[in-house]
């Protein structure tokens, strides 16, 4: 069976750069899925249409070709609130469900972090890891990003967007974010980088 680790959680909480170093450290491809959102976002917003417009958005994900996920636009706070948008319409998710399990079902196994990794897109993954950290923690590490990007914006605002974004991923009728049953749940508030990546790690050489 390919080794494939799903890593879920909300915005922020660490789950990205975990899931690049796990994918580094076992030697495994990485599929950061926040970018697919964001790029059919990006599409809409450079194609003039609404982020409202349903059969616009599900054709964007259709048609999502892997060079757009390069494009350092997709890592704007505004194209994370626009992704967020448009990721509850349900031709968008099983679109973008076939491309992302493409992704996942080469022989030499994969990382991919999102959102429903371990519930919807790879629900057989070997190692499940649901990545959380309090909302606070989370904006002030998202902050620290933005502005070290020289992105201008308040602490506030980033909470704010968190806790939006929270509850609009959480409450979406299609592949709403939760730990699957057999997720380990790992809590990254005390944690800094280093100590999630070890405690990732241990979870990750039990299962093989
Ligand atoms: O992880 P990231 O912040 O890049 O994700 C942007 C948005 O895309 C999320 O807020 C979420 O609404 C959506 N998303 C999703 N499912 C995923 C990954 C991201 O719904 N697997």
């Amino acid at each position: 069976m390919p080794m494939v680790i799903a890593i879920d959680g909300p915005a922020a909480s660490g789950k990205g750069t975990l899931a690049r170093r796990l994918a580094d450290h076992y030697g495994l491809p990485h599929l950061d899925t926040g970018l697919l959102y964001r790029a059919v976002a990006l599409t809409l917003i450079d194609a003039g249409a609404s982020l409202d417009d349903e059969q616009a958005a599900a054709q964007a994900a259709a048609s999502l070709i892997a060079d757009r996920l390069a494009d350092p636009r997709l890592r704007e706070r505004a194209m994370g609130e626009a992704a967020s948008r448009i990721s509850g319409i349900p031709a968008v998710r099983a679109a973008l469900l076939a491309w992302q399990q493409r992704f996942a079902g080469t022989p030499q196994g994969a990382v991919l972090d999102g959102r429903d990794i371990g519930t919807v897109i790879c629900p057989e993954a070997r190692v499940k890891l649901f990545i959380t950290a309090s909302a606070g923690e989370r904006a002030r590490r998202r902050h620290r990003e933005l502005t070290g990007r020289g992105e201008s914006v308040t602490l506030a605002a980033i909470l704010a967007d968190i806790e939006a974004r929270d509850a609009r991923d959480a409450s979406r009728s299609t592949a709403p974010l939760k730990a699957a049953a057999d997720a380990v749940v790992l809590d990254t508030t005390e944690l800094d980088a280093d100590e999630a990546f070890a405690a990732a790690r241990a979870v990750v050489d039990r299962a093989r």
